[in-house]
């Protein structure tokens, strides 16, 4: 669905985004990520058009956007991370003028409204000014308007940022609903855990560089390893230790009071076989489990931890419809 190839930018003799290729399927909700200055915003804004990239190309539905921006912006709905106040404007008022500016007529304008305020849980609100919303209704309703020319790629650039939990847990529900529906959407945040939960691919960026890119267990694969363990003991830990020290496929990775964690090549099997002889042996083991590393500690390991890049950023971005 969106293919970039190459692609720069720089401000002066600033490298903002450098070298940057990147491949969003069709139907992917892929989440953008990387550290305050990273350069999502500049990359978001020259996939949408709006800023021109220094070199490289974009390809939108195997459409060169750079080459056919016009018909490559109807493909496009975007969600900036901040927006223009419009003042004495009503719901219904808002979404005609966005309709207006696609040419769209008044007929088709009304009905595509009216299921977009239904979708995004707005409906009752049509005559209400845009500027009497909550933030969670502005960013709802941003979202909806975004739709209204029925883009393929929704572009959303820290749409949570300033929401409340209900309302970013409602954010994330339309957008797992817009995926079922066939968008590809493309959703940059500093929320990791929200990310996880429900993008199907993830890119970091860091100083103007994607760092990984891919499917999610993909890349927390590649960055961790497939083959992790941890053990939980209650007892026998010496005994534990030597069993696994001892076993050919297994390296001991850390050893706490209650808590081994092991890197392996072992079948499952293998693992059921190596906890079998340490129960046997009077280890008290209370479990076992893969050990599975989180979009935080992946964001940790594959980003540069500078001073001023630190820290999210979701407590801090105001935005406005
Ligand atoms: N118009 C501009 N002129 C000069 N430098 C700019 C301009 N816009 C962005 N930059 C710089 O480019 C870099 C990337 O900025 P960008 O806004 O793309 O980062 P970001 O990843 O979106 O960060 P954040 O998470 O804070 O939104 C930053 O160092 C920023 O200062
Ligand atoms: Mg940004």
């Amino acid at each position: 669905m969106l293919q970039i190839n190459h692609l720069y930018k720089s401000y002066g003799r600033f490298q903002a985004v450098n070298n940057l290729t990147l491949h969003v399927p069709k139907g992917d909700l892929f989440g953008f990520v990387g550290p305050n200055g990273a350069g999502k915003t500049t990359t978001i804004r020259m996939v949408c058009g709006l800023m021109l990239p220094s070199a490289g190309n974009i390809v939108l539905g195997g459409v060169d956007a750079l080459a056919n921006q016009k018909e490559v912006k109807k493909q496009i709905g975007y969600v900036p991370d901040f927006f223009g106040v419009y003042d004495n404007l009503k719901v219904k008022e808002y979404m005609d003028f966005y309709g207006s500016m696609y040419r769209m007529n008044s007929k088709e304008i009304a009905r595509i409204a009216d299921d977009l305020l239904e979708l995004v849980n707005l409906s009752d609100k049509k005559e209400v000014f845009v500027d009497t919303l909550s933030r969670g209704m502005k960013q709802r309703l941003c979202v909806a308007r975004a739709l209204i020319h029925n883009p393929a790629l929704l572009v959303l650039d820290e749409p949570n940022s300033g929401l409340d939990p209900r309302a970013r847990v409602e954010m994330k529900e339309l957008l797992l609903n817009l995926k079922s529906m066939g968008k590809t959407i493309v959703i940059s945040s500093h929320i990791l855990s929200e990310l996880s939960e429900m993008c199907s691919s993830i890119g970091i960026m860091d100083h103007g560089n994607l760092v990984t890119a891919g499917r999610i267990e993909d890349v927390m694969e590649g960055v961790f390893g497939s083959n992790q363990l941890v053990i939980t003991l209650d007892g026998g830990r010496e005994t534990a230790l030597r069993i696994a020290k001892e076993h050919a496929k297994v390296k001991v990775d850390s050893a706490g009071e209650h808590e081994i964690r092991l890197s392996h090549t072992m079948t499952k099997s293998e693992i059921a076989k190596m906890i079998g002889v340490m129960i046997e042996n009077d280890v008290v083991v209370t479990g076992f489990h893969k050990q599975e590393g989180s979009l935080e500690t992946l964001f940790m390991r594959v980003t540069d931890n500078e001073e001023g890049q630190k820290g999210g950023k979701e407590n801090a971005a105001e935005s406005d419809c």
